[in-house]
């Protein structure tokens, strides 16, 4: 028999994944109703609001899907227990960032929003709900979500409730989020409730051809994708450690990723040396997975992962120790520009960016710095950096183009790849810098002889 058809769908969380992610799903499938609810209501406000350019995530293509949709059958509420209440399928997407107190404080996911999220599904829905893990979760999750909502099958009336879990991770890429959904490489569904899994797989496969939805058990679901950012987070971490050596041998680590890249079984995505990763997940899913292989006594196991997380700390530390050895071991009092300030192209997120670590570092030094970044706010810089634009003997300040930011300065610092920044107009940069002036290159994206005709001495990520 088959399922009956998903009708009404709530997302619980209007973030980076459960914004985008809805707003496709209400694309894709006109006839079902999708309410993404938030407690933050000025979020809500802002992905209600008129003019596009203020949702509050930036992502190239996101405005034109959320404004076929929005008002027809893709809605932005704060009332989450009237969302809750008539849907059929409720996606639970809110943060899961690191514990930082208590038992597994620095390592393991803090579980108190899944955890609110699932009482309060537990106690508004009515009829039969399936309930959808799009949060990514240290694996067995969704044995303490069954038990919460197991606890609750009857409603106030009397009349019995029942529900379903799956789990079904995210795998989209900020910057990328809309081509990533319109095209996944493949849509992950685990379970055990045969008909919430083809019921499930029904709204996917709107769009996504029938192969790339994988069906698996709720624990493959949910450590596949801890697993996945593990693997990518390890290329990245590779390839920085390589980079060192390169700069040490003589090696450029652009050449070596592309000779490495043609061997089909290594592939040639995700072989770009930078500043460290950054982004929300990475180290917060590893750090999550190194805690899970402690608990079940995998200290091994657990150590080699860990070491991914150490080289990249240790890959953004040293950019800025750099650029202090190179400005003839100070930047006190100095004006040093930051080109970029989200943790990559093509996103407003600055979570875990290393532009962060990297600009306290220089603030520790006493610099005085100047940012540019083209999506980023003031306010957000402030927020990260946790000091006013003065303190002490060191300063920030946002500027509102590359050129005007290295006014003055000694250095600019290339940190997040925007297009903006491959073709510069080195020769107005030059002008307006101080003698000797250098230009630090960690994402490897400049036209490095333009910069280097113009008068710049150059330091690039991975050469020699
Ligand atoms: P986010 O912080 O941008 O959004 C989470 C939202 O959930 C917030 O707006 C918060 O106010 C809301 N929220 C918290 N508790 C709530 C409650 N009880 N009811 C209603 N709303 C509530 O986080 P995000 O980046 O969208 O990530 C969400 C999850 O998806 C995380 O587990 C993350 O690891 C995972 N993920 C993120 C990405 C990404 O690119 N950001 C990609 C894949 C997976
Ligand atoms: C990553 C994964 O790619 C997604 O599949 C996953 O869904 C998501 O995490 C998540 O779970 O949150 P995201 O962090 O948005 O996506 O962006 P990535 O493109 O993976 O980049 C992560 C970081 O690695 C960035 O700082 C980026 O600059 C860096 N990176 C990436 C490199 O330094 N080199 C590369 O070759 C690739």
């Amino acid at each position: 028999m088959t399922p009956p058809p998903v009708r009404s769908i709530c997302c619980m969380g209007a973030g980076y994944v459960g914004g985008p992610t809805m707003a496709v799903i209400a694309d894709h499938c006109p006839e079902i109703q999708v309410t993404v609810v938030d407690l933050n209501a000025e979020r809500i406000a802002a992905w209600n609001a008129p003019d596009l350019t203020c949702l509050p995530v930036y992502e190239p293509g996101l405005d034109a899907v959320v404004a076929r949709s929005r008002g027809r059958n893709l809605h932005f509420s704060t009332e989450v227990d009237a969302a809750i209440a008539s849907a059929d399928m409720v996606f639970l997407s809110v943060n899961t960032p690191t514990k930082t107190r208590g038992v597994g404080a620095g390592q393991a996911s803090d579980l108190r929003w899944i955890e609110a999220c699932t009482r309060q599904v537990a106690e508004a829905a009515q009829g039969h709900t399936i309930v959808v893990e799009k949060s990514t979760l240290p694996v067995r999750t969704a044995e303490t979500v069954q038990t919460i909502l197991s606890a609750s099958q009857q409603s106030g009336d009397g009349t019995a409730k029942s529900f379903s879990v799956l789990s079904n991770p995210e795998f989209l890429a900020e910057g990328t989020a809309i081509a990533d959904l319109e095209s996944p490489d493949r849509v992950l569904i685990g379970g055990q409730d045969a008909d919430a899994l083809e019921a499930l797989a029904g709204i996917y496969s709107q769009w996504v051809p029938s192969e790339r939805i994988l069906r698996t058990n709720l624990w493959s679901s949910e450590l596949s994708k801890l697993t996945a950012n593990a693997f990518l987070a390890q290329r990245v971490s590779s390839i920085n450690s390589i980079a060192a050596l390169c700069e040490a041998t003589g090696a450029d680590v652009k050449e070596v990723a592309c000779a490495i890249g043609t061997d089909s079984r290594i592939g040639s995505r995700f072989l770009k040396s930078g500043p460290g990763f950054g982004g929300s997940c990475f180290q917060k899913d590893i750090l999550n997975l190194v805690y899970l292989c402690r608990h079940y006594g995998l200290v091994e196991v657990a150590e080699y992962w860990e070491q991914v997380v150490s080289l990249n700390n240790w890959q953004q530390r040293r950019i800025a120790k750099l650029v202090v050895q190179r400005l003839f071991n100070t930047v006190a009092g100095k004006t040093i520009a930051l080109l970029g300030f989200a943790f990559k192209a093509d996103t407003n997120d600055t979570r875990e960016s290393p532009a962060i670590r990297i600009a306290k570092d220089l603030l520790e030094e006493g610099a005085q710095l100047s940012i540019f970044d083209p999506k980023v706010s003031t306010e957000q810089i402030q927020r990260d950096l946790g000091v006013p634009p003065t303190d002490g003997d060191s300063s920030w300040k946002q500027a509102t183009d590359p050129v005007l930011a290295c006014q003055g300065a000694d250095a600019v610092l290339i940190l997040t790849e925007w297009n903006h920044f491959n073709s510069l107009d080195w020769k107005a940069v030059s002008s307006v810098m101080r003698r000797p002036a250098w230009l630090f290159d960690t994402r490897a994206t400049a036209d490095k002889q333009a910069a280097l005709s113009a008068g710049l001495q150059v330091w690039t990520v991975g050469e020699g």
